[in-house]
Formats: C-alpha cells, sequence, structure tokens
C-alpha cells in the first residue's frame, strides 16, 4: 500500500516534477492535491520538454493524473495540458474531483487588484488566481466542478458570487461549455486513490510549490494560499494519515527565491548572476528571474522537521560545477544565539545571521560527461561533489538517495 508523498523543500522549484516523473513509472496513479496552475513542473523525456501547470508531471509517466479536490482549477489549462497527453496517448486517463475549486477569470482580476492594492508590499504572486479562489472556496462563494455539470446549479453559484464581487464573475455560456467539455473526466478521486491504495497499489501524491511557502508553515504573508507539506496531501485529497507510506523531500543543492519575502542566504552581483544563469533560474509559470543563494540548512531542517521527510532528492547539483569554492549556511545566529533549525516566526527569521561553511568546489563539466556520470552512477561524480553530498546528509541527518542532473529523465544518480 505505497503512499508517496513529494514535498518541495525550499521556496518552490526545486525540481519535483522529475522526481515525480522517476517515482511515477511504475505508480497506478498521480494526484495534484493542491494549489493550481501557479505550479510549473518540467520534465523532459526522450528529449521533449514537458511542462504541467495543472496536471501532475508523473502523468507522463504513464501514471493516471488525479486533480483532488484540495486544487483550485483553471479548465483552459486543464485542457491545454490534456492536449499535450493526448499527444502521448494517455489524455483519456486524467480524473478531476467533482469537489475541486474553479478558477474563474474574476479571481485572476482580483489577483492583480490585490496585489496592486499591497503596493510596496506586494506579495509577487503568479496572478493565476490561486488566491482569491481558495478565498471565495473558505467564504463558501466558490464554484467547484459538480456546479459546472448542471445549468441551474451553475446559474446559482454565479449568481452570488455576481452579488457578492458586484461584478460578473465569469461567463455562463462559456462555464457551460467547459463543463461539457470536462465532464467525462469527472470522477470521486478520494474514492478511488483509496481503493488503488485498499487494492495494493501505488500512488504518488505529487506537491507543488514548497514548504517555505505554506500558508501555515511558510514565511507568511509571502507564501502562496494553500498547505504545501506533506500532511496536505491528506486533507487535499480525503486520505487519513495513515496511508502516507514515504515522505520524499525534494531539495535543490543552492536555493532559489520567486516574489517578495524573507531569504537569507541571498546572493547577489556577479555570483548570483552566474547562478541564475547557469541554473537557468527563471519562472516556468510566468518567466520571471528568480532570487537565488546557497544552501540553507537550518531551513531545509524545518521543512524535513514539518513534513517528517524520510529521503531526499537533491536536484541541480551540475549548476553548482566549476564554483572554486561552495558556502553552506550551517546554522544561524540570532540575538547572540545558536540556531541550528530555522524559526517557524517569520520575523524573527528575517533577523538570523546566517553562519556558512566553505567547502571545495569541483570542475566545470560539460553535459556529455555527466551523462555519462549519470550512466556510471554514484562513484563516477567528482570526489568534491561526492563529499558536499555527503555533508549534507551528515548536516540534515537524511540519507540523500537521488541526485538529479538537469530535467532530463535519465539525467540521475541513484544510491
Ligand atoms: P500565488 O501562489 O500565485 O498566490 O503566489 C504566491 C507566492 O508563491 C509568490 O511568491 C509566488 O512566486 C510563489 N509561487 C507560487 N507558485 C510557485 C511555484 O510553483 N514555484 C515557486 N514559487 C511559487
Amino acid at each position: 500500500m505505497p503512499g508517496i508523498v513529494i514535498v518541495g523543500l525550499q521556496w518552490g522549484d526545486e525540481g519535483k516534477g522529475k522526481i515525480s516523473y522517476l517515482l511515477c513509472r511504475d505508480a497506478d496513479c498521480v494526484v495534484r492535491f493542491q494549489g493550481g496552475a501557479n505550479a510549473g513542473h518540467t520534465v523532459v523525456v526522450e528529449g521533449r520538454r514537458l511542462k504541467f501547470n495543472i496536471l501532475p508531471a508523473g502523468s507522463a509517466a504513464g501514471a493516471r493524473p488525479c486533480i483532488a479536490s484540495g486544487t483550485v482549477v483553471d479548465l483552459d489549462e486543464v485542457f491545454e495540458e490534456l492536449e499535450m497527453l493526448k499527444s502521448m496517448g494517455l489524455e483519456a486517463r486524467l480524473m478531476i474531483s467533482r469537489s475541486a475549486s474553479v478558477v474563474l477569470p474574476i479571481h485572476k482580476k482580483l489577483d492583480s487588484r490585490i496585489e496592486e492594492a499591497r503596493g510596496g508590499s506586494a506579495v509577487g504572486t503568479t496572478r493565476r488566481g490561486i488566491g482569491p479562489t481558495y478565498s471565495d472556496k473558505a467564504l463558501r462563494t466558490g464554484l467547484r466542478i459538480e456546479d459546472l455539470l448542471n445549468p441551474d446549479d451553475l446559474r446559482e453559484r454565479l449568481e452570488i458570487l455576481k452579488r457578492f464581487h458586484g461584478e460578473e464573475p465569469g461567463d455562463f455560456e462559456n462555464l457551460r461549455r467547459m463543463g461539457e467539455r470536462i465532464a467525462p473526466y469527472v470522477g470521486d478521486v478520494e474514492l478511488y486513490v483509496n481503493d488503488v491504495l485498499d487494492e495494493g497499489g501505488k500512488v504518488v501524491f505529487e506537491g507543488a510549490q514548497g514548504t517555505l511557502l505554506d500558508i501555515d508553515h511558510g514565511t507568511y504573508p509571502y507564501v502562496t494560499s494553500s498547505n504545501t507539506i506533506a500532511g496536505a496531501a491528506c486533507t487535499g485529497c480525503g486520505i487519513g494519515p495513515t496511508r502516507i507510506s514515504e515522505v520524499i523531500g525534494v531539495a535543490k543543492a543552492y536555493t532559489t527565491r520567486v516574489g517578495a519575502g524573507v531569504f537569507p542566504t541571498e546572493v547577489g552581483g556577479e555570483l548570483g548572476e552566474r547562478l541564475r544563469e547557469v541554473g537557468q533560474e527563471y519562472g516556468t509559470t510566468t518567466g520571471r528571474p528568480r532570487r537565488v543563494g546557497w544552501l540553507d540548512i537550518p531551513l531545509l531542517r524545518y521543512a524535513i522537521r514539518i513534513s517528517n521527510v524520510d529521503w531526499i532528492a537533491l536536484t541541480k547539483l551540475d549548476v553548482l560545477s566549476g564554483l572554486d569554492k561552495i558556502k553552506i549556511c550551517v546554522e544561524y545566529e540570532y540575538d547572540g544565539k545558536i540556531l541550528k533549525i530555522a524559526p517557524p516566526a517569520v520575523r524573527l527569521l528575517s533577523r538570523v545571521k546566517p553562519i556558512y561553511e566553505e567547502v571545495k568546489g569541483w570542475e566545470k563539466i560539460s553535459e556529455d560527461e555527466w551523462r555519462s556520470i549519470a550512466e556510471r552512477g554514484w562513484e563516477a561524480l567528482p570526489d568534491e561533489a561526492k563529499a558536499y553530498v555527503e555533508l549534507l546528509e551528515d548536516l540534515l541527518g537524511k540519507p540523500i538517495k537521488l541526485i538529479s542532473i538537469g530535467a532530463d529523465a535519465g539525467m540521475e544518480v541513484e544510491r
């Protein structure tokens, strides 16, 4: 009964898409349980770059894609990504929960309006309408997938939304047509996933964003509007906590963040520019340049604890190649005290001073050489790269079982 949860251990963009793809090669289904089209999961399969915003990236490996009730769904995105699955002969297998929330045009407008109202304190959202859709859900004024399936229900829900927002939330006719189009894919995801687990199948729960963007446990208010930690797989999909047999944390070999908010190990200047260019650190969803910095161990310790991570997949190790020295923030200093684990309180976090350890880097490695290393395995990695990974394991107290190089499936080292 393996229920495997994949979570990001930083501020998103850790490379969860490829890890999910790898873990889904023998999975029965793969579930998106929170967030919406604010996510950007990429995997390169046989030279083809596949970008997923709302469907789980693991579906490219043939696992049945499910979109569970905890998500906020942009149907235009779903239809677009279904085309991509169709070209792979996989589209008919999607199952979307009746209870998932629908992102409407008004939500996207509101997302922009609220950001503008925040002025200098703007969160830097993806403007995909995520926050306002979750707000309507919490207010019980939201529209669910099941409402699209019946014109009377749809009209009634839109009327309430219109009275509340004071403007048209979305076009009735357009939404009705979308309802017709999505109907063949609508199902009881929650029951189906429980059945698969009962029958001894393998389910991968593909988390989106990262722990530090969690609305309760992240760096509030500069967070997304859903829970992004492992526990959210239970609430977002309707499975009991004991269904989860393994939690896999995905961490990048350095740190990045899109949007505003605290970032203790941020690196600017030439080095920052280099990491951004080599790592191609530009948002998959919005194209925005990502902020970059050194690996932050106290933050990773915090993220590991919050989701009780079993093992780590370390991504983009290749980006650090060619640096003489690599810095790792091993602890913080705050008010004369040493902190080994990041404090959950964000105001405190914004006042910590990172304490770094410096390790030796390794030579620049070409793509072909990385390919050959991936084929030969762990022993083929440069000694300094192996030392870096082993040091992280020591500092984090968790095994790093998978090392990923770039977005291509096949470019990874398993241990
Ligand atoms: P929202 O989720 O669009 O409301 O954006 C809230 C914050 O989360 C912003 O800082 C976004 O940049 C960030 N964010 C949302 N989704 C992702 C993601 O998939 N990767 C990285 N950052 C994200």
